[in-house]
């Protein structure tokens, strides 16, 4: 007997389509609502319908009459709502897109809620970015990596909001949004601040998702190009562990209700791009060329987030270890390399157009690639 409804938008994505199987292996009722705009997503989706089964609604989140009939549709238990713009980069390029599907497409989707079904646990998946550069942090390199000197948990939720780039901005009024809908209309809604996810049908490029770009680039003989030093570190987790993460505050509506999380792998799981190139150089057996160019501007020489408020509230705590993980995704780029050639192909050519228009932009405030 099928549990619990829930919409998955975005669900066409990488950590929506991990979503969809995850809570359908659970037996849940699952619809997708996806534009499909993100190279790979109709593999994903491709992925889900072998054995599996969803309702598929193909909407944009900026449409609101589009929005307004699926949320109507069903008594969801929860949404998870993943549909975004997700690059800094193209952010940058293109601040009013960006916009329309972070800052609208959320407004669309919550507001929904708000009208139709405000009893439903509404998950935004908001973004560490909200912080900025977080000037107050010092770093020191110790170990062939940075680390912070005074931050010795990480990044917590009472650091200053400080959105910078457009996706930051966009990312983050939506993410207010959702804290203030929960607080004016009771509605159970949280925005998880999720650090670097990473694991299996992550498409990452090279200006988003660095730890399946890496992988990807690696086993295709593709360039990497590190920007800095490749000491900065980032804490990681992989996707299945952020998936009980929303599992557990779907169960415990009060408990989140009103309240941003820090989601990622914690001091325990962090990782620097030097530290994934040496994995991937063991598991390939050779050496993988690299090229080095300046520090992004804004690039953080370190982000480590402090998960102690998600773990005390829900009882939450990663339990895929860095190695495991990177490991697996590793071996299921390994297997499955025909997917990415196409796309790895396009986002060159993508990125040659852009060039041609003379439309590159020359300055990435934060780290896209990280
Ligand atoms: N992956 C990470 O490391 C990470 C870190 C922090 C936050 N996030 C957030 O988590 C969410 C999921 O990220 P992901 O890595 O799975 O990204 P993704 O790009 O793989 O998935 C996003 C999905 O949204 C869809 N989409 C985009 N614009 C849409 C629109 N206007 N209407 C409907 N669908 C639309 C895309 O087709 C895609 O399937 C995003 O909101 C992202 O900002 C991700």
């Amino acid at each position: 007997m099928r549990t619990k409804n829930v919409l998955i938008t975005g669900g066409a994505g990488f950590v929506g389509c991990n979503a969809a199987r995850y809570f359908g292996s659970r037996n849940w009722y699952v619809t997708v609502l996806d534009n499909l705009s993100r190279e790979g997503s109709e593999k994903n989706l491709e992925w889900l319908r072998d054995g599996f089964s969803f309702d598929l609604e193909r909407a944009d989140v900026c449409d609101r009459r589009a929005v307004d009939r699926v949320v109507s549709a069903k008594p969801y238990d929860a949404v998870i709502h993943l549909a975004a713009q997700v690059a800094v980069t193209t952010s940058v390029t293109d601040p009013r897109a960006d916009f329309m599907a972070n800052a609208l497409g959320t407004f669309n989707v919550l507001d929904a809620v708000r009208r139709f079904s405000p009893e439903t646990v509404f998950i935004f998946a908001s973004t560490n970015k909200v912080y900025g550069k977080i000037a107050s942090a010092g770093t020191h390199l110790s170990g062939g990596r940075y680390g912070y000197t005074n931050r010795p948990f990480g990044i917590s939720e009472t650091e200053p909001l400080d959105f910078l780039s457009p996706y930051g901005c966009s990312k983050g009024a939506a993410d207010q949004y959702t804290l203030d809908f929960a607080r004016i209309y009771g509605i159970p809604a949280t925005s998880f601040r999720q650090s670097c996810i990473y694991g299996t049908r992550q498409f990452g490029v090279e200006d988003q998702g660095w730890v399946a770009w890496f992988s990807i680039a690696a086993r295709l003989k593709k360039n990497i190009t590190i920007y800095g030093d490749g000491r900065q570190v980032r804490d990681v987790l992989h996707v299945d562990d952020l998936l009980r993460a929303y599992e557990a505050a779907i169960q415990a509506p009060d408990k989140i209700a009103g309240k941003a999380f820090n989601v990622g792998g914690g001091p325990r799981n962090i990782l620097s791009l030097l530290d994934l190139i040496a994995v991937l150089e063991r598991k390939l057996g050779r050496k993988i060329p690299l090229r080095f160019d300046d520090w992004r501007p804004g690039d953080q020489r370190a982000y480590v987030s402090d998960i102690r408020k998600l773990e005390t509230e829900l009882g939450w705590t990663p339990q895929i270890g860095v190695e495991d993980g990177v490991q697996q995704l590793v071996d299921w780029v390994d297997q499955n390399h025909e997917l990415f050639e196409q796309s790895v192909a396009s986002e060159a050519a993508a990125r040659l157009d852009h060039k041609l228009d003379g439309n590159e932009a020359g300055v990435v405030e934060e780290a896209g690639a990280v």
